[in-house]
């Protein structure tokens, strides 16, 4: 091979290898930003724990289940001695207490912060 054509021939071989390179990074870069989204996907349509519930829609007025800007929640079982009538409550809220719709709470979850504030007064 004359010199010249063998030099050509070795840089095409270079940028070749330099483009699969950056071609298989890019691809594991996408794997790996589907991967991220499928996890968090998979965490979205998981349901919540009542504790979880609690923190993120009750906990700023209730603050650990004590008086706050709301009232306390110490006397649930007095006050609210069926879970129904509870959860009525919940999903409707009343004067400055938001209520909690479907589209914010499933039934399920809904039924997971029951559970969790059974367990506050205990
Ligand atoms: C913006 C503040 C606020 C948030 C957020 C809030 N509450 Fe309240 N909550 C109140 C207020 C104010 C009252 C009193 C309502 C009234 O009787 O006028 C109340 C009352 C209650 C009562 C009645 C207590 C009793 O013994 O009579 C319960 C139960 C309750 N809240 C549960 C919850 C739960 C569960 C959440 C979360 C899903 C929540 N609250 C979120 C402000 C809030």
């Amino acid at each position: 091979m004359p010199k010249n054509s063998q030099s050509i021939f070795l840089w095409s071989a270079l940028a070749l290898l330099l483009a699969s390179c950056s071609i298989s990074e890019e691809m594991r870069r996408i794997q790996n930003s589907k991967k991220v989204q499928a996890a968090q996907d998979a965490s979205r349509s998981g349901y919540l724990t009542g504790e979880q519930i609690f923190i993120r829609s009750c906990n700023t007025c209730h603050p650990g289940g004590k008086k706050g800007f709301g009232p306390t929640l110490e006397n649930l079982a007095t006050d609210f001695p069926d879970d129904n009538q509870l959860a009525a409550f919940i999903r409707k809220g009343k004067a400055n207490m938001p209520g909690q719709p479907k589209s914010i709470l499933t039934d399920i979850e809904l039924g997971n912060l029951i559970g969790y504030l059974r367990t506050l007064n205990q």
